[in-house]
């Protein structure tokens, strides 16, 4: 059993320093082939006991570098410009480049230390260099430690497009130090806490009650609340997963609130975490238009997003999400598939016929 502390790093003044007294808590996701270990409350100082032996090669960013460089340890470091306007093709060609000159051959090790974006780039990297390197990630939002890191998909943005090219491929292991947190802007680490609502909402009303009656405690970083959050949100995502890794029918859930929140990143550049979060209430309206949910839990969401200090209104007329909507590279066919709730902790898959769109967008004005 390994035992940890909040690192005092001397960050916001708001943040608890308490000391975590819980167990470390080591949990498997078995996919196909793949098995990933994800390692909940220990120290990055304790990396190397999870790393093989041999070369190993980091990558991360720029902010992340200047923020915890000091915590890695000591292998060569590739790093890339941080924001989701650096997930291309660019950034993996400066990689790829880094890694011939490291000589990196196939029994190079790559270790992600990031935040999603990081965790994607470093992920795919990974998978296509020498048709493929063993990897892990240790991931350093809240956003990556709940969602990102988890689940195999890699990818990189092209064009216009979200996450157009990539590959599923699952990291060998995710290890989640909650101190790193700490260095974390508030409004990055708030955006985080939309995907474990969305969990919440998707698969565990229990979770959601929890998150109800300590949001404050959450917000203000208590690192026993952030353990309860982290595990349970990546043990709804693995549960999932793992009977639908490459998404053809129960993954598809996951997207609650995505198809808009993709939508409304493209067009006012929001975070992900906080377009997650308009995109589930915009999700949840339409659920009380189809019948599906009753107004006071689609009310509920909203408020509990609110208390999250999350936005719940797009900054752009819905209506113009309709073309973005329609671009969405999780369209099937002649159908869009909207995850809506049924209750709070239920979601279902339902169809929109992509030329009854843009009425469908209309009526929810
Ligand atoms: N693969 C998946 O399943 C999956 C799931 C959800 C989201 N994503 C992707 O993840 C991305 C968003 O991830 P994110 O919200 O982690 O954003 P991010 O990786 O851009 O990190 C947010 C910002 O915080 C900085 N940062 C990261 N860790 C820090 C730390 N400890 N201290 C100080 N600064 C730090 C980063 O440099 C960046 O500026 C999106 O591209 C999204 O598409 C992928």
């Amino acid at each position: 059993m390994h035992l940890w502390e909040m690192g005092n790093q001397g960050i916001q003044n708001n943040i608890n320093q308490a000391t975590f007294s819980g167990a470390m808590d080591l949990f498997h996701i078995h996919t196909g082939a793949h098995d990933s270990r994800i390692i909940f409350g220990d120290s990055i100082s304790n990396i190397t006991s999870y790393l093989p032996s041999g070369k190993v090669v980091i990558i991360t960013d720029e902010h992340v570098y200047q923020h915890q460089g000091h915590n890695f340890p000591d292998f060569p470091v590739i790093i890339i410009q941080p924001g989701e306007q650096n997930k291309t093709l660019a950034s993996l060609e400066h990689i790829f480049a880094k890694l011939i000159e490291e000589e990196a051959d196939r029994s190079t090790f790559v270790l992600g230390i990031g935040g999603g974006i990081v965790c994607d780039v470093a992920g795919f990297a990974a998978s296509v260099y020498m048709r493929g390197l063993r990897f892990g990630f240790v991931a350093t939002t809240l956003l990556s430690q709940v969602d990102a890191s988890v689940g195999g998909k890699n990818g990189v943005n092209f064009n216009a497009f979200k996450n157009m090219l990539g590959v599923f491929n699952q990291p060998e292991f995710v290890l989640c130090d909650y101190s790193l947190l700490n260095t974390l802007p508030d409004r990055e680490f708030t955006a985080g806490f939309a995907e474990v609502i969305k969990a919440a909402a998707i698969r565990d009303e229990s979770l959601f009650t929890y998150l109800e009656k300590n949001a404050s405690r959450a917000l203000q970083r208590d690192p026993l609340v952030l353990h309860e959050l982290v595990s349970r949100s990546v043990k709804i995502k693995a549960s999932v997963v793992e009977a639908d890794e490459r998404e053809k029918g129960e993954r598809r859930l996951l997207n609650f609130g995505h198809t808009f929140a993709h939508a409304i990143e493209k067009l006012s550049g929001v975070p992900h975490g906080e377009a997650v979060s308009i995109g589930m209430v915009l999700a949840a309206n339409l659920s009380v238009r189809a019948g599906l949910l009753d107004v006071k839990a689609s009310n509920r969401l909203s408020n509990l997003l609110v208390d999250f200090r999350l936005p719940v209104k797009p900054g752009v007329p819905v209506i113009n999400l309709v073309a973005p909507m329609k671009q969405d590279k999780k369209r099937e066919d002649l159908h869009i598939h909207f995850i809506l709730l049924n209750a709070i902790g239920e979601a279902v898959v339902y169809p929109i016929l992509i030329n009854t769109l843009e009425e469908t967008i209309h009526d929810l004005c």
